[in-house]
């Protein structure tokens, strides 16, 4: 799918990816940590390059067992960010959430909106899943308006929801069903002129 930003891909995550995730995570630590859960271990530890097997290894097991579709984002065939389908439920929910992060030097155009596009239509499609969900903070308008702009809607608040930063913060909850998006997400991106299909 092109954008403004280049070819974007969703490809499963490698061993060999390592070296691009760790650099970027730890020189953009200003422009993720603030959205993304509190952890115990320091960012320079868990996002060095030796955390990374450890990482992909769990990522791995999570898609071998249906519970999780890891994705590496690329534009251009290189490494720019993750997207991950998470806590996926079969049964009469057939739901998961996602989450993603786009590298600092990579934002604006477009990535993010491309990635969760073709996320949300392999979800539904290839995956079988009925409803994904994004949590955001509301402070977060640059994600806030990725949701938007692939079909997502807001269905409310979740008060002191997640622990960011050492607190917990209420998160925006939105969510996209498959007869919001009749025609696919990615369909819906280029009907709106932000993408082209390669
Ligand atoms: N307020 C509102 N909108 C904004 C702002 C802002 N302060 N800054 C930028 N935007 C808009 C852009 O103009 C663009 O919209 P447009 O196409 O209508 O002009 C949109 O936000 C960004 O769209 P993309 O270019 O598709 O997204 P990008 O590739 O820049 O990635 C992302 C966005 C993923 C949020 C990136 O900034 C990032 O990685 N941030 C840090 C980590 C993060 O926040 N991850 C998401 C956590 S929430 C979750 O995972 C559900």
């Amino acid at each position: 799918m092109i954008v403004p930003a280049g070819a974007v891909e969703l490809r499963p995550p490698r061993l060999r990816d390592g070296g691009a995730w760790s650099s970027i995570r730890l020189r953009d630590r200003g422009h993720l940590e603030r959205w993304e859960p509190s952890s115990p271990e320091r960012w320079e530890e868990r996002n060095g390059v030796l955390a990374w097997p450890s990482q992909y290894g769990a990522l791995r097991r999570m898609g071998r067992q249906g519970t999780a579709l890891p994705f590496v984002i690329a534009v251009n065939g290189e490494f720019v960010g993750q997207l991950t389908i998470g806590n996926v439920i079969r049964g009469a929910l057939c739901s998961a959430w996602v989450g993603y992060w786009v590298a600092s030097t990579r934002v604006g155009g477009g990535v993010a909106s491309a990635a969760v596009a073709l996320a949300v239509d392999h979800a539904f499609h290839a995956a079988g899943l009925h409803r994904l969900e994004a949590t955001v903070r509301p402070d977060n308008g640059p994600s806030l308006r990725v949701l938007e702009k692939v079909g997502f809607r807001r269905e409310g608040l979740y008060r002191r929801y997640l622990n960011v930063e050492g607190g917990w913060h209420d998160h925006l909850c939105l969510a996209v069903t498959v007869e919001d998006l009749p025609r696919g997400a990615v369909h819906a991106l280029v009907t709106q002129g932000r993408a082209r299909l390669a």
